[in-house]
């Protein structure tokens, strides 16, 4: 059967090779931005940042790859003053690199989306040592029965991110590409055409969100882990 089409996506481009004249630039009206920040190469001590880069060339820079609503400089701000911040950039953070990401801004929330992980993506390829890619973004949420859940927020139908918020209440999380729609536990509740479309075959018990595997919590933090092997979330809770 046939699937809705992705929306397209822009390849990025990097540092060292022509870039976008700036009257190509998309209209001024977008307010989200991608930005790149260079890290410290002590940063090559976190055993995460080597696994996610086997690749790096030693020569290039280690970099954090993010996308915001804010003005970059504003958004690295609040990274170093620990306001809704990267641990990384917090701690290893040196300075913006505007010459590999100032050409595509501003753009569409989604585009932004995009094109933070193409950036990261693109940069990983020609040697840099990225932090993006490979950390999943979650949602955790309490649900209806006062249990804590943490769910992979990645439609399981196109990969759409479910939940936008920082934070508040809903009843359910619904992906704005095709209304799959997603209770607090995960699972897929209503698929808008599941008759006329999948001509009601679509298991909708198949295809909730990714739930972690192990979830445990202590002194008001969550820890989780999506490796049903791993030693407990946290080594003080069972
Ligand atoms: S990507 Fe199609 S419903 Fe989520």
């Amino acid at each position: 059967m046939s699937k809705p089409a992705s929306p397209k996506s822009t390849k990025p481009r990097i540092a060292n090779e022509k870039v976008t004249p700036a009257s190509t630039k998309r209209p001024q009206k977008h307010h989200h931005h991608v930005y790149v920040v260079e890290l410290s190469r002590d940063v090559w001590g976190e055993p995460k940042f080597r696994k996610n880069n086997p690749d790096y060339d030693i020569r290039k820079p280690c970099v954090y790859v993010g996308m915001t609503g804010l003005n970059p400089d504003e958004r690295f701000d609040k990274h170093m003053a620990g306001i809704k911040s990267s641990r990384y950039v917090r701690k290893y953070g040196l300075h913006l690199m505007p010459q590999l990401y100032e050409v595509y801004n501003p753009m569409p929330y989604e585009a932004a989306r995009e094109m933070e992980v193409e950036l990261a993506i693109a940069l990983r390829c020609k040697g840099f040592f990225t932090s993006y890619v490979g950390e999943d973004k979650v949602i955790a949420v309490r649900d209806q029965n006062g249990d804590v859940q943490v769910l992979l927020n990645s439609c399981r139908h196109r990969g759409n991110p479910v939940c936008r918020a920082e934070e508040g209440n809903t009843k359910a999380f619904v992906c704005t590409y095709h209304g799959w729609t997603f209770d607090l536990q995960g699972n897929l509740v209503n698929v808008p055409g599941h008759k006329e479309v999948y001509h009601g075959e679509l298991k909708r018990s198949e295809w909730g969100l990714i739930r972690a595997a192990q979830v445990a919590s202590y002194g008001g933090f969550v820890f989780a882990t999506f490796d049903p092997d791993a030693d407990s979330a946290h080594p003080d809770v069972e």
